[in-house]
């Protein structure tokens, strides 16, 4: 009886050794975790609850954080034209008010349904989770997951987007991201770049196209370091300032985020698994990565212009749609 049990453990000890060298051996330095599939199918029969089978199927970034808060239910009745994703933080109260009151208000058009989401994830002062959490009962429009909200994190709230419409909205036709310094003129994004009377596109991304390559310079606010990005150049991306994909790119660029190294810099990660998926984002020369000067012909040919305050917001929102009849 001894005799088997040992030689048993023996046995069993010889395979995992095997195995793990052989993992050790195959495993490339890049960590993309896709190759692992062949020699993980030839390991040695273990029984099946060994963690070979957890190695196998785990991801890069699982992206596994649970909802705060969720509106879940947002599209459940009839499936939008166009989902809009804010990034905000949580001290941004006015700027979301502004929002809401102005190009956000979802019933601004009685022909297209639009629905609009706040996205946050969670802060270290519970105050500040409490009184979004209140604003959240009053308007029903914002979406919080459970990482930490920094500016080093703005690319898991950017998935968190993604990840939101590919389980709750799937069946939207376009989505916007955009940030809560941004002004949007929604009618001409509407009734003249998406056009609700055409054929929906698919694979389809548009904004301000960055061809650029990494800055080096540690004092930069888009300091990239040469370990986590070695390439000198980024493949062709769309400025975080506002950007605009068919629904479909949203569950394409989640599930490709599972496994792709994360890089803090939302929009050029953003790029580069629309690199690794084949498709091309479209420069559209309305969208403003920098701030304009308001004037009512000048902001009727845009589709977003930058660092917009929350009382500027209201000042040309109400002049634009006081002032529908004028001509430029
Ligand atoms: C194997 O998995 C089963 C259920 O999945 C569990 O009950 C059992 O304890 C596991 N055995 C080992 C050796 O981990
Ligand atoms: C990002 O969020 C994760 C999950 O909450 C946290 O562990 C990490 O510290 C955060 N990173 C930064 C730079 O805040």
């Amino acid at each position: 009886m001894p005799s088997k049990v040992s030689c048993l453990y023996l046995l069993t000890v010889v395979c995992w050794a095997s195995a793990l060298w052989y993992l050790s051996v195959s495993r490339p330095s890049t960590s993309y975790v896709g190759q692992l599939n062949i020699p993980i199918r030839k390991a040695p029969k273990v029984n099946k609850n060994s963690t070979f089978s957890n190695i196998r199927t785990r991801s890069l970034n699982p992206h596994d954080f649970g909802y705060l808060i969720n509106e879940d239910k947002k599209c459940e009745a009839e499936p939008p034209f166009l989902v809009i994703l804010i990034s905000t933080t949580h001290k941004e109260f006015d700027a979301r008010q502004a929002i809401r009151e102005t190009w956000g208000d979802e019933s601004t058009f009685p022909d297209v349904r639009v629905v609009t989401l706040f996205l946050l994830g969670r802060s270290t002062d519970t105050v500040l989770n409490q009184m979004v959490e209140q604003e959240s009962q009053i308007f029903h429009d914002i979406v919080v997951e459970d990482f930490i909200d920094s500016y080093h994190n703005l690319t898991l709230k950017t998935l968190m987007g993604m990840r939101w419409v590919a389980t709750f909205c799937a069946k939207a036709q376009y989505v916007l991201k955009t940030d809560s310094d941004i002004f949007v003129n929604m009618e001409n994004l509407i009734y003249n770049l998406l056009k609700p009377t055409t054929k929906p596109r698919r694979r389809y991304f548009t904004g301000y196209v960055i061809n650029g390559g990494p800055i080096r310079d540690m004092r930069s606010k888009w300091y990239m370091p040469r370990d986590l990005y070695p390439e000198s150049k980024y493949p062709p991306f769309c400025s975080g300032t506002g950007y605009i994909f068919s629904a479909d790119v949203a569950e394409l660029i989640y599930k490709t985020s599972l496994h792709t190294r994360l890089l803090h810099l939302e929009d050029v990660y953003v790029g580069v698994c629309l690199r690794k998926l084949g498709i091309h984002p479209f420069q559209n020369s309305g969208f403003n990565h920098w701030k304009m000067a308001y004037s009512l012909c000048r902001y009727r040919r845009v589709v977003t212009v930058h660092q917009i305050s929350p009382e500027e917001m209201h000042r040309i929102w109400n002049d634009m749609t006081s002032k529908k009849h004028l001509k430029c």
